[in-house]
């Protein structure tokens, strides 16, 4: 991290991160989760922290350390983050979404441990409630910063989603190339808005992925109705 022009960039900024992949319950022993280390958010939280911002970290089911000197919130399933996510809301100026939000979850989860019986079994899964879809609807005065984990046509993906979620920026990641994506240290995206690529960064640390990010951001927030 470099201290010169990213240093206080965003003093008196609220932010929210959310980081790591939802849990959510199959039954008291057992759930669904993904491969989300929670690194990307966490080098949001501190890089965000060191150029001035007051961040609350939202986290699921992390891989890695809580970053010292900021707020964690721990949480387990979908709607739990969302429930986070709405309280920290109204005061927030800015929002990044790193978290691997589980798109389904088990219809009911099972009180009790379910019991091995048949060849087979079906669980019944619901879609979950889209955070960052959601609070693209809600958004007042806040700066809303999504991600796209891809493998395929990431362009249109990116954009379909900028649209759909109403952020307004979507950094999107193609998680077939190398040191790119889940539980790396370094990552490679290209961010995108409603004119299209904005920039692309070629395989960095995370660290330095948001730090560009949150430049872009900075640079923009405030001229924005
Ligand atoms: N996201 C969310 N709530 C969900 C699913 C996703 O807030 N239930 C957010 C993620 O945190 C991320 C963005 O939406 O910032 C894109 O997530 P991604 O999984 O790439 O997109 P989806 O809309 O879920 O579409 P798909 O998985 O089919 O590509
Ligand atoms: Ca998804």
């Amino acid at each position: 991290f470099k201290e010169d022009e990213a240093s206080k960039t965003l003093s008196g900024k609220k932010m929210v991160v959310t980081a790591g992949g939802t849990i959510e319950r199959i039954d008291p022993v057992r759930y669904i989760t993904n491969d989300s280390s929670g690194k990307m958010g966490v080098a949001f939280a501190k890089t965000a922290k060191a150029m001035g911002a007051e961040v609350t970290l939202i986290a699921a089911n992390m891989q890695v350390k809580y970053p010292e000197g900021i707020t964690v919130v721990p949480v387990q399933s979908a709607d739990d983050m969302y429930r986070a996510v709405l309280e920290h809301w109204d005061q927030s100026d800015i929002v990044v979404k790193a978290a691997a939000v589980a798109d389904y979850r088990p219809l009911e989860a099972a009180k009790q441990k379910i019991k091995k019986s048949g060849k087979t079994l079906t669980l019944e899964l619901v879609k979950t409630v889209d955070i960052l879809e959601s609070l693209g609807k809600a958004k007042t005065h806040q700066y809303l910063i999504g991600f796209a984990a891809e493998t395929n046509d990431l362009e249109q993906h990116a954009a379909s989603k900028l649209e759909r979620k109403n952020a307004d920026l979507i950094v999107a990641n193609d998680v077939t190339q190398e040191g790119v994506g889940f539980g790396t240290d370094t990552n490679a995206v290209k961010i995108f808005d409603r004119q299209g690529l904005v920039k692309e960064i070629p395989v960095t640390a995370k660290e330095e992925v948001a730090r560009q990010v949150l430049l872009i951001a900075a640079s923009r927030m405030d001229g924005r109705k």
